[in-house]
């Protein structure tokens, strides 16, 4: 049968929206309760929406009983603080699953691209039913920083870089494209991640704000570019030597972010 997906995610695995107005909204992501929780870098969480309403980031498939990502409880302590992103992540109507914060350090181009991973958005997904993707909405104004995309995680001929200003508003299949950031400059950037079920609902929302399969991408210069490349092989094989001593081999998809 196969899953539910979105036409408008098909050719490059992302959409870009029509960017929001951020400085309508307080700092909202300031005020609620983070948790520790490594991923992609020196990354800290603040849930809005779990499993069970716990104020906590696990997958759902590590809850008993286990789920897919779909049907998060959302969390009053923490929705009551952020209400203006409680609204936009509820604004498509799409079943939602985690909804949380991310608060990520600065960190480098090469960190970014060692960084990269895919996300395990659709463990214990009914066929049939509607593929995860998740939308990232940038909430600090960090002009200087972009998410990079590759469909292939060291191949870096067809990399998307996407700027991250206040506002900018993706969506991406995320199980699908590797994916991190490239954090530059000295406070955290924030970015509400939210999980939604594609769909209809889904479609309709990333029509209404002009979705497009194409970002213009964020010129770096290309000595960074192949240095970055150069420090991900060293890190991967390093890595990959590392774990082989050790008689394991090594884990890329990543279910945390
Ligand atoms: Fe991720």
């Amino acid at each position: 049968m196969g899953y539910i997906k979105s036409a408008a995610l098909e050719e490059t695995g992302y959409v870009v929206l029509d960017s929001y107005q951020q400085e309508l909204d307080p700092k909202e992501w300031l005020d609620i309760e983070f948790v520790d929780w490594k991923s992609s870098g020196d990354t800290r969480f603040a849930p809005l929406a779990s499993a069970f309403g716990e104020i906590e980031c696990n997958g759902f498939w590590n809850h008993t009983p286990p789920r897919t990502d779909k049907d998060g409880v959302w969390i009053p302590a923490q929705t009551e603080k952020a209400p203006n992103l409680t609204r936009r992540a509820q604004e498509p109507g799409a079943n939602v699953g985690r909804c949380r914060i991310i608060e990520l350090q600065p960190n480098t181009y090469a960190d970014c691209l060692y960084n990269l991973h895919q996300d395990d958005n659709n463990r214990l997904n009914p066929d049939g039913t509607g593929w995860v993707v998740r939308g990232f909405f940038n909430l600090t104004d960090d002009k200087d920083s972009y998410f990079v995309l590759r469909e292939n995680r060291t191949d870096p001929s067809e990399e998307t870089r996407i700027a991250l200003p206040a506002g900018a508003q993706l969506i991406i299949d995320t199980q699908r494209l590797w994916h991190a950031a490239t954090h530059v400059g000295t406070d955290p950037r924030y970015c509400l991640i939210t999980s939604w079920e594609s769909g209809p609902q889904l479609d309709e929302y990333i029509a209404k704000y002009n979705g497009r399969a194409h970002a213009d991408n964020v010129a770096v210069p290309q000595e960074l570019l192949d240095a970055g490349q150069a420090e991900q092989s060293r890190r991967i094989a390093a890595r990959a030597a590392a774990l082989a001593a050790r008689g394991r081999e090594e884990v890329t998809a990543m279910s945390e972010a």
